[in-house]
Order: structure tokens, then C-alpha cells, then sequence
């Protein structure tokens, strides 16, 4: 990928000042919870009666309340792309939002690159894509101030979700006699959206028939230091062995306060331009998110084996599951570090600037552009979900070092929104998880869907040790795949746990469409 903080070059210096592009030196960023995407098929389509389609990427907007609790302060455009390539009257409606991401781009979501096209396929359903509030062009306000984000929460994202099924006239025929008591409705989501279906389900009952929650973080988590666990038990044991060397001499020199030695660690990766060490430790986590844009269809060049090849390869010689130790292993992370990686993350910004993140005057805090996922998400990860992927407890093996805890987040909350918060905050996740239930989710027609490899499983259904059952009414189904793998085709056609999943989902969805009754009002 192109470095993101390469932007700032690449703008005139008019944009610049309102895109401010600069650092993103938030390494929890790089780790949000978001949707894999693939590219959609070319089209044209065709819908059944073999009339041409519109183009899939036709961008259409629904009037939105812009406050569900004020609906007096009137409506916003809320983008939303929607083909009806497989529908047929009567068949369901099929809804998704990618979450806490600009939408556009995520067509393959219409189509049958994803579960859910395959579902519209089976039940002659037409399939939505609707942009959440505060991501890409669906803004109640044309800035990200504290003051505007105030509407940015899980209530008013799930009301967003009802209102739009209940008003929305679609642009097919018929498109206007389809509401959720003329026509069955199934919400899909991935990641946070995935948890968003759940939540919806739970708080608003009665208005999607049915769902798909893939890797769906439900349980909100202040101390997510659980997103490394499946990361440290599937990648390759050497590199983690070795990892874990590395750290563990990290945090001992700190305790120590052993400065020599920390000065000359940060020297064998060059980065001894990071004046904060919680920045430098924040850093070495970021090989380690590069986990989570795995699927199974990758090859070995992705960027995450690139990391532990040049770890445990040495002159052709893989390391044996001990790894080769601590001094080995300085030299060659640092390496791959001076060599390669700090220009795939930083490109040429220096070291503070890109992964430093002690500068309140950044741009990357002061920007209130529209646009910015990583400011809308940040805001809802501040006040009511946290995810902070933080290093483990004392006595666990640690990928990650534990001088990165909340607070390492908490205090950025401060440099980022200094109007909403003025000492760091810990989010209501309690509030959350009471509210929306989290992993205490009992409803019918969910369906569950999720990875043993996603390093956001331990947020999910499945997390190790929860032993949610899964029922007839709320099935749990778990893949060996990553995160999300479940909803992209192609991973089941080459992965046989994964297609196990999608035919699980889908037979379910079959069951329960059959059942579908127009509710008596
Ligand atoms: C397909 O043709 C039938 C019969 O003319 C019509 O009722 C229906 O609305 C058409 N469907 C679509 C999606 O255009
Ligand atoms: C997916 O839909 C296309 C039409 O858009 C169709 O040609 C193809 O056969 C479908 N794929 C599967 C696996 O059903
Ligand atoms: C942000 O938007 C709000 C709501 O429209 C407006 O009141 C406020 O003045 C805007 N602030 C800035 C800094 O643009
Ligand atoms: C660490 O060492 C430095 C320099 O010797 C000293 O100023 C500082 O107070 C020490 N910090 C702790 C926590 O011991
Ligand atoms: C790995 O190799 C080292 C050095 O040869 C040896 O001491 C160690 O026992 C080996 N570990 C394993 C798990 O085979
Ligand atoms: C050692 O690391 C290499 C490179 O990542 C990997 O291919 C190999 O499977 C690992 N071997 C063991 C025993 O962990
Ligand atoms: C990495 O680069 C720094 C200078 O930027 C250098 O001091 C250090 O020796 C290099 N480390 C390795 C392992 O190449
Ligand atoms: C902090 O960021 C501002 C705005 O980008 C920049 O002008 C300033 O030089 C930075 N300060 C430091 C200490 O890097
Ligand atoms: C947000 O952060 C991600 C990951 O660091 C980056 O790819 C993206 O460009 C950033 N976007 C903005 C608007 O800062």
C-alpha cells in the first residue's frame, strides 16, 4: 500500500490544510476492526428480466434524521448503493453497512463476490449498501468537531439503520412497497458493523427478520490486550518465540530504566528520533497488525510473512520453533525495520513525526475535515467501545510490550477531541455491553459467523472460553479463516471451513425466509 502519511506530500498545499493528511501515528488505527473488500465484477448486470442495470457504483441518498432523539433538526444525505439483480417480488431486502469506513468502493457487497449476494442469489432478494453516519459523504454536519460528533453514537447508528428500512423508497420497481412490514429484511455486517447487527437485533426487535454477523465484536472491551492472542498462537512459532524475546527485554530494560540499553534498541531499528518510549513500543506493534489483512487466499509476500521471514530466515535457513534469540533477532527486526519497513509505513516523514504521538498541534489531531475515518472511529472508540489493543497481564507471553495499556489511547482521546475531554476518558464499555448485551446476545434469526485466526475473535461470540452455545435460533459457526473471511466468496471456494460457514449461513437464511410473516399491526 501507499503510506497514507505520504499524502501530505503529495497534496497541493491548499488542500493540505483542510485534507490534513500528516502523521497518523495512532498504531491502534492501523488495527481497526474494519471490512475486508474485494473488487466487484465489472457488470454490466442484468436483473432478472434481463433488463440492464444501472451501473453498481450509482450513488443514491436517502434523507436521514440528522438526531432520531431531535427529529426537529431535520435530515442529512445518506449515501446508499443498491442493485436488484437477483430480485424477484417478494423476495427480501438485504442490508449492509461496511461500518466505520467511507462506503464508496464496496460494491462488491451488492454482488455475489460476497455472502451477501450469494443470499440475494438463493432468495431472490435486492441487496444495500448504506454508508454509516459520520463516514465518507454521510455527514449530519460538514465538520468533525466534538460539538457535531456529539451524533455519533451506536444509538443513533442502529436508529439510522431502522429509520432508513422503514422510509427508504428504493429505485427498483416496487422499490417503494418493500418496508420491513411489506417485505422481509436481513441485516449483514462485518467487524463492527457485524456487532451493529447484533446490537440493532437486540435494541430494535421486530424490524430485520434476520441477520449475519460476521466477526461481529459484540462485547465492547476497554483492555483488548485479547486481539494478539490468535496472532501469537497461529503465526509461526519461531517469530513469535523471538518476538516475545524482544519485548520481554523491551519491558525489562524499561523497568530497569535501563536508558542505554533502550536508546540502543531504538538505534538497531532506527528509530531514535521517537522521543517517547511508549511510542517506540507502539511501533513495534505494528508488524503485528499487519496480521489482520490476512485472508487465506494471501500469498507468502504479504507483508505480515515478510516480517517473519526476515526474522527466522537466515541465509536460507529457517529457525527451528525456539526461534534464534534475542540478539539475533535485534538485529534482524531492526534491519527489516531500516530497510523496508519505516518507508512502508512512514515513506520519508521522520521518525516523531509519523510515530510520534505526543504532538497536540498535528494536524492529525486538529483536523476536523469530514472524511476521516480514523477521527470519526477514534471518537467512537474514546467514548464507547475502546478496543484498546494494549499488551497482556503480567504472566502471559507477550507479542506486545506492556508499556502500551489504555492510557497510551486514552491520552490521545485528550489530543484529539480537547472540547469533549479535557483529562483522558475510559469508555463506557459497561454502558455498552449492558445496553446492547454484548456477548449476553439472545435473539432469534442471528446468525453467527467467525474466524479461529481473527485477532478480533476474542471480542466475538467465539472468544476463547465463553462457550456461548449455539442454537437453532442463534447459530455460532467459526472458520478457520481471519477476520471477516466468511462473507468473501472466493475465501470458501478455497478454504473448506470457511464454505462450511457460508453454507451454514445460508441454509439458515433459507429456513427463516420461509417462515417470514408480514407482522399484524
Ligand atoms: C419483471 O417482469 C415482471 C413481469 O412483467 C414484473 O412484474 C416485474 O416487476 C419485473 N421485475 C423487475 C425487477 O423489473
Ligand atoms: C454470480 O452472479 C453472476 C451474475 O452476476 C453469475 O454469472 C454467476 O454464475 C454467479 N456465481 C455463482 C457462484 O453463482
Ligand atoms: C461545525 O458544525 C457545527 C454544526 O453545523 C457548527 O455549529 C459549527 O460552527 C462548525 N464548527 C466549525 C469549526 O466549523
Ligand atoms: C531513570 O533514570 C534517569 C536518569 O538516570 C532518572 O532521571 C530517572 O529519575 C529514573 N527514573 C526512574 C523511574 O527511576
Ligand atoms: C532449536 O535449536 C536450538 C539450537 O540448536 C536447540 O538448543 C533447541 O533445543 C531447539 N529447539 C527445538 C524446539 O527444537
Ligand atoms: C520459522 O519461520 C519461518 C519463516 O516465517 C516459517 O516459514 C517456519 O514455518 C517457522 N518454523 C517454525 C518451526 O516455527
Ligand atoms: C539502522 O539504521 C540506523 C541509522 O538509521 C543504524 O544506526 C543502525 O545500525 C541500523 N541497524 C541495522 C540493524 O541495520
Ligand atoms: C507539531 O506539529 C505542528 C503541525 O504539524 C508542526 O508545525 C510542529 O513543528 C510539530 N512540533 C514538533 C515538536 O514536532
Ligand atoms: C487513517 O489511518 C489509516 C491507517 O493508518 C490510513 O491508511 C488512512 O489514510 C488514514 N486516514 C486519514 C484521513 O487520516
Amino acid at each position: 500500500m501507499a503510506s497514507p502519511r505520504l499524502f501530505k506530500f503529495l497534496l497541493a498545499p491548499l488542500a493540505l490544510s483542510s485534507m490534513a493528511l500528516a502523521a497518523i501515528p495512532n498504531a491502534m488505527l492501523r488495527g481497526r476492526p474494519s471490512l475486508p473488500n474485494v473488487p466487484a465484477p465489472a457488470g454490466p448486470f442484468m436483473d432478472r428480466n434481463g433488463t440492464t442495470l444501472p451501473p453498481i457504483d450509482t450513488v443514491y441518498y436517502f434523507d436521514q434524521l440528522i438526531d432520531h432523539n431531535n427529529p426537529g433538526l431535520g435530515t442529512f444525505q445518506q449515501r446508499y448503493w443498491t442493485t436488484w439483480e437477483f430480485y424477484e417480488a417478494g423476495g427480501p431486502i438485504i442490508l449492509m453497512t461496511p461500518g466505520e469506513t467511507d462506503a464508496d468502493g464496496y460494491e462488491s457487497y451488492l454482488t455475489n463476490e460476497t455472502v451477501n449476494g450469494l443470499i440475494a442469489q438463493q432468495q431472490s432478494g435486492a441487496t444495500i449498501i448504506v454508508e454509516h453516519r459520520f463516514f465518507g459523504l454521510s455527514n449530519p454536519y460538514d465538520n468533525l468537531t466534538s460539538q457535531s460528533l456529539e451524533l455519533l453514537n451506536i444509538q443513533q447508528a442502529i436508529d439510522d439503520l431502522v429509520y432508513f428500512a422503514q422510509n427508504v423508497d428504493l429505485p427498483m420497481p416496487g422499490g417503494d412497497q418493500v418496508k420491513p412490514d411489506q417485505a422481509p429484511w436481513v441485516l449483514i455486517g462485518g467487524s463492527y458493523s457485524g456487532a451493529l447487527t447484533s446490537w440493532t437485533m437486540v435494541n430494535k426487535p421486530g424490524i430485520f427478520w434476520a441477520a449475519y454477523a460476521s466477526s461481529g465484536v459484540v462485547e465492547a472491551i476497554t483492555d483488548y490486550y485479547g486481539y494478539f492472542t490468535p496472532i501469537r498462537e497461529y503465526m509461526p512459532q519461531n517469530c513469535s518465540a523471538d518476538v516475545e524475546a524482544v519485548i520481554a527485554y523491551l519491558d525489562q530494560s524499561y523497568a530497569n530504566n535501563d536508558t542505554a540499553a533502550i536508546d540502543s534498541l531504538k538505534s538497531a531499528f532506527g528509530l531514535s528520533g521517537l522521543s517517547h518510549i511508549d511510542d517506540f513500543a507502539s511501533a513495534l506493534q505494528d508488524n503485528l497488525f499487519d496480521w489482520q489483512s490476512l485472508q487465506p487466499d494471501v500469498g507468502p509476500g504479504a507483508m505480515f510473512f515478510q516480517f517473519c521471514d526476515a526474522l527466522e530466515v537466515d541465509n536460507g535457513i529457517s529457525a527451528n520453533a525456539s526461534g534464534w534469540g534475542l540478539d539475533h533477532t535485534i538485529t534482524a527486526w531492526g534491519s527489516f525495520w531500516n530497510t523496508t519497513y519505516y518507508a512502508y509505513v512512514c515513506g520519508s516523514v521522520d521518525a516523531e513525526e509519523c510515530l510520534g504521538t505526543y504532538n497536540t498541534t498535528s494536524s492529525y489531531y486538529t483536523s476536523t475535515a469530514v472524511n476521516n475515518a480514523n477521527r470519526s472511529w477514534f471518537w467512537m472508540v474514546c467514548n464507547q467501545v475502546g478496543y484498546y489493543q494494549v499488551g497482556p497481564p503480567e504472566g502471559q507471553p507477550a507479542i506486545v510490550s506492556r508499556i502500551i495499556q489504555p492510557i497510551y489511547e486514552e491520552r490521545q482521546c485528550v489530543n484529539m477531541f480537547p472540547q469533549a475531554f479535557s483529562t483522558p476518558p475510559t469508555p463506557t464499555v459497561e454502558q455498552t455491553d449492558t445496553d446492547y448485551e454484548g456477548w449476553n446476545v439472545e435473539v432469534d434469526r442471528l446468525f453467527f459467523a467467525n474466524g479461529l485466526r481473527d485477532p478480533w475473535r476474542e471480542a466475538t461470540v467465539s472468544a476463547d472460553g465463553l462457550n456461548k452455545p449455539s442454537t437453532d435460533t442463534q447459530p455460532i459457526y467459526e472458520g478457520d479463516g481471519f477476520h471477516c473471511s466468511d462473507l468473501i466468496t472466493e475465501n470458501g471456494v478455497v478454504d473448506d471451513t470457511i464454505a462450511k460457514v457460508q453454507t451454514a449461513g445460508l441454509s439458515y437464511m433459507k429456513t427463516w425466509l420461509s417462515q417470514w410473516k408480514a407482522p399484524t399491526s
